[in-house]
Protein backbone atom coordinates (compact mmCIF):
# COMPACT_ATOMS: atom_id res chain seq x y z
CA UNK A 1 0.00 0.00 0.00
CA UNK A 2 1.34 3.43 -0.95
CA UNK A 3 1.90 6.13 1.33
CA UNK A 4 2.02 9.80 0.60
CA UNK A 5 5.01 11.20 1.38
CA UNK A 6 4.87 14.91 -0.15
CA UNK A 7 2.74 16.12 -2.99
CA UNK A 8 3.07 13.10 -5.72
CA UNK A 9 5.55 11.54 -4.37
CA UNK A 10 4.76 8.39 -2.45
CA UNK A 11 6.69 5.68 -0.55
CA UNK A 12 5.79 1.58 -1.86
CA UNK A 13 8.77 -0.06 -0.09
CA UNK A 14 8.37 -2.45 2.27
CA UNK A 15 8.34 -2.72 6.40
CA UNK A 16 10.31 -5.19 7.46
CA UNK A 17 9.11 -6.41 10.60
CA UNK A 18 10.35 -9.59 10.80
CA UNK A 19 14.14 -9.00 9.89
CA UNK A 20 16.57 -10.37 12.97
CA UNK A 21 19.52 -9.63 10.63
CA UNK A 22 21.62 -7.65 8.02
CA UNK A 23 24.60 -8.21 5.77
CA UNK A 24 24.23 -12.03 6.61
CA UNK A 25 24.06 -12.25 10.20
CA UNK A 26 26.58 -9.57 10.40
CA UNK A 27 24.28 -6.93 11.61
CA UNK A 28 22.05 -7.34 14.51
CA UNK A 29 18.34 -5.75 13.72
CA UNK A 30 16.70 -5.08 17.44
CA UNK A 31 13.69 -3.21 15.58
CA UNK A 32 12.75 -4.16 12.56
CA UNK A 33 13.46 -2.16 9.17
CA UNK A 34 12.10 -1.51 6.26
CA UNK A 35 13.36 -0.84 2.44
CA UNK A 36 11.85 2.09 1.02
CA UNK A 37 11.20 2.36 -2.72
CA UNK A 38 9.82 5.57 -3.94
CA UNK A 39 6.91 6.36 -6.73
CA UNK A 40 6.70 9.99 -8.12
CA UNK A 41 4.31 10.72 -10.44
CA UNK A 42 4.64 14.11 -12.37
CA UNK A 43 4.52 14.80 -16.08
CA UNK A 44 7.20 11.53 -15.95
CA UNK A 45 6.48 8.56 -13.68
CA UNK A 46 9.73 7.59 -11.22
CA UNK A 47 10.30 4.47 -9.67
CA UNK A 48 13.17 5.33 -7.28
CA UNK A 49 14.51 1.89 -5.93
CA UNK A 50 12.74 -1.59 -5.09
CA UNK A 51 13.18 -3.95 -2.20
CA UNK A 52 15.28 -7.18 -0.54
CA UNK A 53 15.26 -9.78 -3.16
CA UNK A 54 13.07 -12.56 -0.76
CA UNK A 55 10.03 -9.60 -0.98
CA UNK A 56 10.38 -8.75 -5.11
CA UNK A 57 7.20 -10.81 -6.31
CA UNK A 58 4.92 -9.12 -3.86
CA UNK A 59 6.79 -5.83 -4.07
CA UNK A 60 5.52 -6.06 -8.18
CA UNK A 61 2.12 -6.56 -7.18
CA UNK A 62 1.60 -4.20 -4.99
CA UNK A 63 2.95 -1.45 -7.23
CA UNK A 64 0.58 -2.60 -10.04
CA UNK A 65 -2.46 -2.00 -7.26
CA UNK A 66 -1.29 1.32 -7.24
CA UNK A 67 -0.15 1.89 -10.95
CA UNK A 68 -0.18 0.48 -14.36
CA UNK A 69 3.57 -0.56 -14.88
CA UNK A 70 3.53 0.65 -18.40
CA UNK A 71 3.89 4.17 -17.05
CA UNK A 72 7.11 4.16 -15.15
CA UNK A 73 8.83 6.09 -17.60
CA UNK A 74 12.31 5.96 -15.36
CA UNK A 75 13.79 3.61 -12.93
CA UNK A 76 16.49 5.35 -10.35
CA UNK A 77 19.16 2.93 -9.13
CA UNK A 78 20.32 4.42 -6.32
CA UNK A 79 22.63 1.58 -4.94
CA UNK A 80 23.21 -1.96 -6.09
CA UNK A 81 22.82 -3.88 -3.08
CA UNK A 82 20.30 -6.50 -3.07
CA UNK A 83 18.33 -4.80 -0.61
CA UNK A 84 17.19 -2.10 -3.07
CA UNK A 85 17.71 -3.62 -6.53
CA UNK A 86 16.33 -7.25 -5.28
CA UNK A 87 13.17 -6.82 -7.28
CA UNK A 88 14.54 -5.11 -10.21
CA UNK A 89 14.75 -9.01 -11.71
CA UNK A 90 10.59 -9.02 -11.25
CA UNK A 91 9.99 -5.76 -12.02
CA UNK A 92 12.01 -5.87 -15.41
CA UNK A 93 9.98 -8.99 -16.72
CA UNK A 94 6.80 -6.62 -17.00
CA UNK A 95 8.72 -3.82 -18.31
CA UNK A 96 12.04 -4.91 -20.01
CA UNK A 97 12.63 -1.35 -22.00
CA UNK A 98 12.27 0.67 -19.09
CA UNK A 99 15.71 2.96 -18.38
CA UNK A 100 17.60 2.28 -14.86
CA UNK A 101 19.34 5.53 -14.28
CA UNK A 102 22.50 4.79 -12.21
CA UNK A 103 26.15 5.26 -11.77
CA UNK A 104 28.50 3.52 -13.85
CA UNK A 105 29.20 1.06 -10.55
CA UNK A 106 26.20 0.20 -10.46
CA UNK A 107 25.58 -1.15 -13.59
CA UNK A 108 28.56 -3.37 -12.65
CA UNK A 109 27.20 -4.41 -9.70
CA UNK A 110 23.61 -5.13 -11.06
CA UNK A 111 24.92 -7.70 -13.81
CA UNK A 112 27.48 -8.70 -11.49
CA UNK A 113 24.73 -9.89 -9.35
CA UNK A 114 21.94 -10.83 -11.74
CA UNK A 115 23.37 -11.20 -14.72
CA UNK A 116 23.58 -9.49 -18.05
CA UNK A 117 20.12 -9.56 -18.73
CA UNK A 118 20.20 -6.16 -21.74
CA UNK A 119 18.39 -4.01 -19.26
CA UNK A 120 18.43 -0.59 -20.62
CA UNK A 121 21.13 1.20 -18.11
CA UNK A 122 21.62 4.99 -18.29
CA UNK A 123 24.82 6.05 -16.54
CA UNK A 124 24.67 9.37 -14.77
CA UNK A 125 27.18 11.30 -12.44
CA UNK A 126 27.49 14.26 -9.93
CA UNK A 127 25.19 17.13 -11.20
CA UNK A 128 23.86 15.08 -14.32
CA UNK A 129 19.91 15.79 -13.81
CA UNK A 130 16.30 14.59 -15.42
CA UNK A 131 13.35 16.09 -16.32
CA UNK A 132 10.50 15.10 -14.81
CA UNK A 133 8.05 17.58 -15.47
CA UNK A 134 5.81 20.30 -13.95
CA UNK A 135 9.12 22.38 -13.50
CA UNK A 136 10.86 19.68 -11.29
CA UNK A 137 14.11 17.54 -12.44
CA UNK A 138 15.71 15.22 -10.35
CA UNK A 139 19.57 15.86 -9.98
CA UNK A 140 22.32 12.82 -9.15
CA UNK A 141 24.81 13.19 -6.68
CA UNK A 142 27.08 10.27 -6.63
CA UNK A 143 28.26 8.84 -3.02
CA UNK A 144 31.03 6.61 -3.81
CA UNK A 145 32.00 4.62 -0.32
CA UNK A 146 29.08 5.84 1.26
CA UNK A 147 29.19 2.70 1.40
CA UNK A 148 29.74 0.92 -1.80
CA UNK A 149 31.75 2.13 -4.74
CA UNK A 150 27.98 2.35 -6.84
CA UNK A 151 26.16 4.48 -4.13
CA UNK A 152 24.08 7.53 -5.20
CA UNK A 153 21.34 10.16 -3.65
CA UNK A 154 19.23 11.57 -5.95
CA UNK A 155 17.27 15.10 -5.02
CA UNK A 156 13.93 16.41 -6.27
CA UNK A 157 13.97 19.71 -7.10
CA UNK A 158 10.16 21.87 -6.42
CA UNK A 159 9.84 19.29 -3.43
CA UNK A 160 13.07 20.00 -2.37
CA UNK A 161 13.69 15.87 -1.55
CA UNK A 162 16.72 14.65 -0.94
CA UNK A 163 16.70 10.78 -1.42
CA UNK A 164 19.59 9.55 0.07
CA UNK A 165 19.81 6.04 0.03
CA UNK A 166 21.48 4.08 2.47
CA UNK A 167 23.25 7.44 3.98
CA UNK A 168 20.73 8.67 7.31
CA UNK A 169 18.91 5.54 7.38
CA UNK A 170 18.04 3.35 10.20
CA UNK A 171 17.46 -0.65 10.67
CA UNK A 172 14.19 0.54 12.10
CA UNK A 173 10.21 -0.32 11.42
CA UNK A 174 8.51 2.69 11.75
CA UNK A 175 4.68 1.98 10.37
CA UNK A 176 3.92 5.77 10.57
CA UNK A 177 7.15 6.07 8.09
CA UNK A 178 8.18 9.58 9.43
CA UNK A 179 10.67 10.82 11.84
CA UNK A 180 7.99 12.90 13.92
CA UNK A 181 5.78 9.89 14.70
CA UNK A 182 8.71 7.43 15.75
CA UNK A 183 9.70 6.64 18.92
CA UNK A 184 12.92 9.60 19.15
CA UNK A 185 15.08 7.57 21.49
CA UNK A 186 14.84 4.51 19.09
CA UNK A 187 14.99 6.42 16.23
CA UNK A 188 18.90 7.76 17.20
CA UNK A 189 19.47 4.59 18.68
CA UNK A 190 18.97 3.54 15.56
CA UNK A 191 20.83 5.75 13.37
CA UNK A 192 23.92 5.62 15.54
CA UNK A 193 24.20 2.04 15.80
CA UNK A 194 23.48 1.94 11.50
CA UNK A 195 26.36 4.82 11.09
CA UNK A 196 28.53 2.77 13.28
CA UNK A 197 28.21 -0.92 11.62
CA UNK A 198 28.03 0.48 8.44
CA UNK A 199 29.08 4.35 7.52
CA UNK A 200 32.08 4.67 10.26
CA UNK A 201 34.86 3.53 8.21
CA UNK A 202 34.41 5.79 5.60
CA UNK A 203 33.70 8.84 7.99
CA UNK A 204 36.28 10.85 6.55
CA UNK A 205 34.55 10.57 3.09
CA UNK A 206 30.97 11.32 4.73
CA UNK A 207 32.90 14.68 6.12
CA UNK A 208 34.14 15.66 2.68
CA UNK A 209 30.74 14.57 0.83
CA UNK A 210 28.87 16.97 3.40
CA UNK A 211 30.55 19.50 2.54
CA UNK A 212 30.33 19.33 -1.28
CA UNK A 213 26.56 18.48 -0.55
CA UNK A 214 26.29 22.04 1.16
CA UNK A 215 28.42 23.70 -1.13
CA UNK A 216 25.31 22.64 -3.90
CA UNK A 217 23.04 25.23 -2.04
CA UNK A 218 20.14 22.62 -1.83
CA UNK A 219 16.70 23.14 0.18
CA UNK A 220 15.90 20.22 1.81
CA UNK A 221 12.35 19.96 3.15
CA UNK A 222 12.62 15.95 3.17
CA UNK A 223 15.81 13.77 3.30
CA UNK A 224 14.09 10.10 1.91
CA UNK A 225 16.64 7.24 3.00
CA UNK A 226 16.14 3.50 2.03
CA UNK A 227 15.61 2.33 5.86
CA UNK A 228 13.84 3.26 8.39
CA UNK A 229 12.15 6.42 9.08
CA UNK A 230 11.73 9.47 6.82
CA UNK A 231 13.21 12.70 8.34
CA UNK A 232 10.35 15.34 7.60
CA UNK A 233 10.40 17.54 10.78
CA UNK A 234 14.17 18.99 11.05
CA UNK A 235 15.26 17.00 8.07
CA UNK A 236 18.95 18.42 8.90
CA UNK A 237 18.85 17.22 12.06
CA UNK A 238 20.47 14.30 10.80
CA UNK A 239 22.79 15.77 8.53
CA UNK A 240 24.32 17.62 11.56
CA UNK A 241 24.36 14.51 13.64
CA UNK A 242 26.17 12.61 10.93
CA UNK A 243 29.05 15.79 10.68
CA UNK A 244 29.36 14.95 14.12
CA UNK A 245 29.55 11.59 13.82
CA UNK A 246 32.22 11.89 10.79
CA UNK A 247 34.56 13.97 13.16
CA UNK A 248 36.32 11.42 15.36
CA UNK A 249 33.21 11.16 17.42
CA UNK A 250 33.10 10.84 21.15
CA UNK A 251 30.90 11.18 24.33
CA UNK A 252 32.36 11.13 27.54
CA UNK A 253 31.77 7.37 28.11
CA UNK A 254 34.18 4.71 28.74
CA UNK A 255 33.34 0.96 27.63
CA UNK A 256 34.70 -2.05 29.15
CA UNK A 257 34.41 -4.63 26.88
CA UNK A 258 35.40 -8.50 28.09
CA UNK A 259 34.87 -12.34 28.11
CA UNK A 260 36.02 -14.97 30.24
CA UNK A 261 36.41 -18.25 30.89
CA UNK A 262 36.07 -18.48 34.52
CA UNK A 263 35.27 -15.29 35.58
CA UNK A 264 38.27 -14.15 36.99
CA UNK A 265 38.67 -11.75 34.22
CA UNK A 266 35.35 -10.26 34.72
CA UNK A 267 36.43 -9.28 38.27
CA UNK A 268 38.84 -7.48 36.90
CA UNK A 269 36.68 -5.74 34.32
CA UNK A 270 33.63 -5.43 37.24
CA UNK A 271 36.50 -3.65 39.09
CA UNK A 272 37.78 -1.12 36.66
CA UNK A 273 34.18 -0.24 35.83
CA UNK A 274 33.62 0.59 39.26
CA UNK A 275 37.31 2.71 39.40
CA UNK A 276 36.05 4.88 36.43
CA UNK A 277 32.93 5.67 38.10
CA UNK A 278 34.68 6.64 41.67
CA UNK A 279 37.47 8.77 39.82
CA UNK A 280 35.08 10.63 37.24
CA UNK A 281 31.52 9.97 38.37
CA UNK A 282 30.21 12.35 35.18
CA UNK A 283 31.58 9.25 33.02
CA UNK A 284 28.91 7.49 31.92
CA UNK A 285 30.48 3.44 32.27
CA UNK A 286 29.28 0.32 30.30
CA UNK A 287 30.17 -3.03 30.55
CA UNK A 288 29.65 -5.63 27.90
CA UNK A 289 30.78 -9.47 27.82
CA UNK A 290 31.38 -10.10 24.14
CA UNK A 291 29.84 -13.44 24.18
CA UNK A 292 26.74 -12.56 26.30
CA UNK A 293 25.55 -9.62 24.28
CA UNK A 294 25.35 -8.12 20.77
CA UNK A 295 28.38 -7.35 19.33
CA UNK A 296 26.69 -4.04 16.91
CA UNK A 297 25.20 -2.72 19.89
CA UNK A 298 28.54 -3.29 21.65
CA UNK A 299 30.27 -1.15 18.90
CA UNK A 300 27.67 1.20 19.17
CA UNK A 301 28.98 1.93 22.54
CA UNK A 302 32.72 1.92 21.51
CA UNK A 303 31.71 4.45 19.46
CA UNK A 304 30.31 6.78 21.73
CA UNK A 305 33.31 6.16 23.86
CA UNK A 306 36.70 8.15 24.70
CA UNK A 307 38.25 5.05 26.17
CA UNK A 308 37.85 1.09 26.11
CA UNK A 309 39.21 -1.82 28.46
CA UNK A 310 39.51 -4.96 26.98
CA UNK A 311 40.08 -7.96 28.68
CA UNK A 312 40.51 -11.90 27.63
CA UNK A 313 42.09 -14.51 29.55
CA UNK A 314 44.93 -16.49 28.08
CA UNK A 315 44.02 -19.61 26.32
CA UNK A 316 46.43 -21.84 24.63
CA UNK A 317 48.92 -18.59 24.63
CA UNK A 318 46.48 -16.43 22.72
CA UNK A 319 42.93 -14.72 23.58
CA UNK A 320 39.62 -15.82 23.17
CA UNK A 321 38.13 -16.58 20.33
CA UNK A 322 35.42 -14.74 20.69
CA UNK A 323 37.57 -11.52 21.36
CA UNK A 324 39.74 -12.09 18.32
CA UNK A 325 36.32 -12.14 16.09
CA UNK A 326 35.72 -8.83 17.94
CA UNK A 327 39.05 -7.14 17.45
CA UNK A 328 38.95 -8.08 13.86
CA UNK A 329 35.22 -6.14 13.52
CA UNK A 330 36.33 -3.74 15.75
CA UNK A 331 39.55 -2.57 13.15
CA UNK A 332 37.23 -3.02 10.36
CA UNK A 333 35.29 0.03 11.96
CA UNK A 334 38.48 1.63 11.91
CA UNK A 335 37.22 3.86 15.19
CA UNK A 336 39.32 7.00 15.98
CA UNK A 337 40.69 9.12 18.73
CA UNK A 338 39.74 6.15 21.40
CA UNK A 339 42.26 5.28 24.21
CA UNK A 340 42.29 1.55 25.19
CA UNK A 341 43.39 -0.39 27.99
CA UNK A 342 44.25 -4.18 28.39
CA UNK A 343 43.42 -6.49 31.02
CA UNK A 344 43.23 -10.58 31.56
CA UNK A 345 43.60 -13.49 33.95
CA UNK A 346 46.09 -16.13 33.16
CA UNK A 347 47.01 -19.61 34.41
CA UNK A 348 50.83 -20.27 33.61
CA UNK A 349 51.93 -18.40 30.04
CA UNK A 350 49.76 -15.38 29.96
CA UNK A 351 50.19 -13.89 26.98
CA UNK A 352 46.91 -12.17 26.54
CA UNK A 353 47.57 -8.75 27.64
CA UNK A 354 50.41 -8.07 25.35
CA UNK A 355 48.33 -9.65 22.53
CA UNK A 356 45.21 -7.50 23.21
CA UNK A 357 47.69 -4.26 23.10
CA UNK A 358 48.91 -5.28 19.65
CA UNK A 359 45.85 -5.89 18.15
CA UNK A 360 43.96 -2.98 19.95
CA UNK A 361 47.21 -0.82 18.36
CA UNK A 362 46.51 -2.76 15.08
CA UNK A 363 42.88 -1.53 14.90
CA UNK A 364 44.04 1.91 15.57
CA UNK A 365 43.35 2.60 19.11
CA UNK A 366 45.90 4.51 21.07
CA UNK A 367 46.66 1.97 23.63
CA UNK A 368 48.13 2.77 27.13
CA UNK A 369 51.43 0.83 28.92
CA UNK A 370 49.25 0.52 32.24
CA UNK A 371 47.48 -2.90 32.32
CA UNK A 372 46.06 -6.09 34.40
CA UNK A 373 47.77 -9.03 34.04
CA UNK A 374 46.11 -11.22 36.84
CA UNK A 375 47.77 -14.60 37.63
CA UNK A 376 44.80 -17.21 37.65
CA UNK A 377 42.12 -15.40 40.24
CA UNK A 378 42.75 -11.92 40.77
CA UNK A 379 44.18 -10.69 44.05
CA UNK A 380 43.61 -7.87 45.65
CA UNK A 381 47.52 -7.12 45.07
CA UNK A 382 46.62 -7.67 41.15
CA UNK A 383 43.61 -4.84 40.94
CA UNK A 384 46.03 -2.41 42.88
CA UNK A 385 47.08 -1.43 39.48
CA UNK A 386 43.89 -0.53 38.56
CA UNK A 387 43.64 3.28 39.98
CA UNK A 388 46.24 3.95 37.83
CA UNK A 389 45.17 2.25 34.71
CA UNK A 390 41.66 4.54 35.46
CA UNK A 391 43.38 7.30 35.66
CA UNK A 392 45.02 6.80 31.99
CA UNK A 393 41.60 6.49 30.86
CA UNK A 394 39.67 8.93 32.26
FE1 LIG B 1 20.73 -0.73 2.26
FE2 LIG B 1 23.90 -0.80 1.06
O1 LIG B 1 22.13 -1.35 1.19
Amino acid sequence: MRKQVKNNVSWVGYIDWELETFHGDDYSILNGSSQNAYLVEEEKTVLIDTVWTPHRFDFVENLKKEIDLKKIDYIIANHGECDHSGALTALMAEIPETPIYCTAQAVKSIEGQYGKRGWNFNVVKTGDTLEIGNGKKLVFVEMKMLHWPDSMATYMTGDNILFSNDAFGQHFAVEELFNDKANQCLLYKEAIKYYTNILNPFSPLVAKKLVEIEGMNLQFDIIAPSHGAIWRDNPLQIVKKYAEWANAYQENQITVIYDTMWEGTTKIAHRIAEEIHKQSPDTVVKVFSISKADKNEIMTEVFKSKAIALGSPTVSNSILSSVAGWLEFAKQLKFKNKRAAAFGCYGWSGESVKILQERLRDAGFEVIDENIRSLWNPEESDLAAVPALVEKLV
